[in-house]
């Protein structure tokens, strides 16, 4: 399978609204810290404002179906997020977030990232993918890994990285 990483600053109009729509639904939203619907005016303003390379829509068969993002400081990410269509098998979102790690640790050292409690997809998704929880409040998990971490890891993970041919960046 090829996946495709787009910045969010070079999608179509078209693109932005099958991409909003998703980071509208119910799920994504009640997983987000502010649970209120995103206008699409307000999305296109805040996409303006944006850094490059920091948010992508991910793309399969040339279909919008989610988005990944992060932030960084330093040798760190300091939190990264993804959130897909819930219609999709199951595997796109495993392929696409093996793919995001990857990316990742081709610049940095260690990721943070901040999940609800209840949040139970995106807590399954990390344990699956080595990140651990390192501490925790009344709301939310903290969690990170380290690069030495993730190569361990990804010697467990041939059944995903056998099927992903190539991933794409557009930035
Ligand atoms: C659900 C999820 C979308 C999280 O949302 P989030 O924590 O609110 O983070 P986001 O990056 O989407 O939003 C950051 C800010 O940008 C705003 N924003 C995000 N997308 C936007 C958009 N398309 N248009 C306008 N504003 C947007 C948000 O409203 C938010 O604003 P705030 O700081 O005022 O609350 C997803 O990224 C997630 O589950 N993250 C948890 C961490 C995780 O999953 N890690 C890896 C799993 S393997």
């Amino acid at each position: 399978m090829t996946l495709t990483l787009k910045d969010y600053k070079t999608l179509t109009s078209e693109e932005h609204k099958k991409l909003l729509a998703i980071r509208n639904q119910k799920e994504v939203r009640e997983a987000s810290n502010d649970t209120s619907e995103i206008l699409f005016k307000n999305h296109i303003l805040w996409v303006k404002k944006l850094h490059p390379k920091r948010y992508f829509a991910v793309l399969y068969k040339d279909e919008i179906v989610g988005g990944a993002n992060f932030e960084a400081d330093g040798a760190s990410v300091t939190n990264w997020g993804v959130f897909f269509d819930r219609t999709l098998a199951p595997f796109v979102p495993l392929a696409a977030v093996y793919s995001f790690m990857e990316y990742l640790f081709g610049s940095y050292n260690e990721l943070f990232s901040q999940v609800k409690k209840q949040n139970e997809k995106a807590l399954a998704l990390n344990r699956y993918f080595g990140v651990e929880i390192e501490k925790e409040n009344n709301t939310h998990f903290f969690m990170h890994i380290t690069k030495q971490r993730w190569e361990e890891r990804k010697k467990k993970l041939a059944s995903i990285t056998k099927r992903i041919e190539k991933v794409e960046i557009i930035a």
